[in-house]
């Protein structure tokens, strides 16, 4: 970093922002296999709170590879740099008061708690999405699984590069035991307890 930069506060505060917004900012990141369900239920847990007028937005592994980070491969090198980045973006989403859903393999604790670290302490819930991978590989919704078998595709999480699963993630569910909509109130009731948004006045 050049030492020429410094810092530029600006005129509207965080403390301005959230308080224009009704809700506790924070980054929720879903972190899993791939096919294991993080995007269908990041969006799923976005519509209800938008829905529900909170500001949020969804940041996704397959859609940040077509543009922000289009020039990162699947090396764990280049894994390691994709979440550094969403992490700084994510980071950016709080800061504005946004509550933030970051859907991502993200398949190192370390590269996660990265994260973590980068905000304050409550500002970032781990939903693991723990589907099994036998769930993942037989859903293949994209057909990588069958091409990563094949060898056609290489550093594959799960089949040929690791996935580090959390040690103590916020929550924790396994796609193939509930329903999309019981997966989704799972998240929406924890951030109600935590008071990250208030209860649903209905
Ligand atoms: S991460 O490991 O760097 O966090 P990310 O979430 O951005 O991954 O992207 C994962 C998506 O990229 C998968 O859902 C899948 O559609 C696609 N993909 C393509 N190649 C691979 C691979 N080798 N391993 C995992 N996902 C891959």
């Amino acid at each position: 970093m050049s030492l020429n930069i410094k810092w530029h506060d600006t005129q509207v505060s965080h403390a301005q922002r959230v308080a224009q917004k009704n809700q506790r900012p924070c980054i929720i990141w879903f972190t899993g296999l791939s096919g294991a369900g993080k995007s269908t239920l990041a969006n799923a847990v976005d519509f209800e709170l938008y829905t529900r007028s909170h500001h949020t937005y969804v940041l996704d592994g397959d859609n940040i590879r077509h543009g922000l980070n289009k020039d990162l491969s699947f090396s764990d090198e280049d894994r390691v740099e994709n979440i550094r980045r969403i992490g700084e973006a994510s980071k950016l989403f709080v800061d504005a008061g946004l509550i933030v859903l970051s859907a991502f393999i993200s398949p190192f604790r370390q590269d996660r708690d990265m994260v973590r670290h980068l905000v304050e302490k409550r500002q970032f819930v781990e939903v693991y999405v723990a589907t099994p991978i036998e769930v993942c590989e037989d859903r293949d919704p994209k057909g990588l699984y069958k091409r990563a078998r094949n060898g056609e595709i290489k550093h594959f999480t799960g089949i040929d590069s690791p996935y580090e699963a959390p040690e103590s993630p916020e929550i924790k569910i396994d796609t193939s035991k509930y329903s999309l909509e019981d997966a989704k109130n799972q998240v929406i009731s924890y951030l109600e307890m935590q008071g990250y948004i208030p209860k649903n006045p209905l």
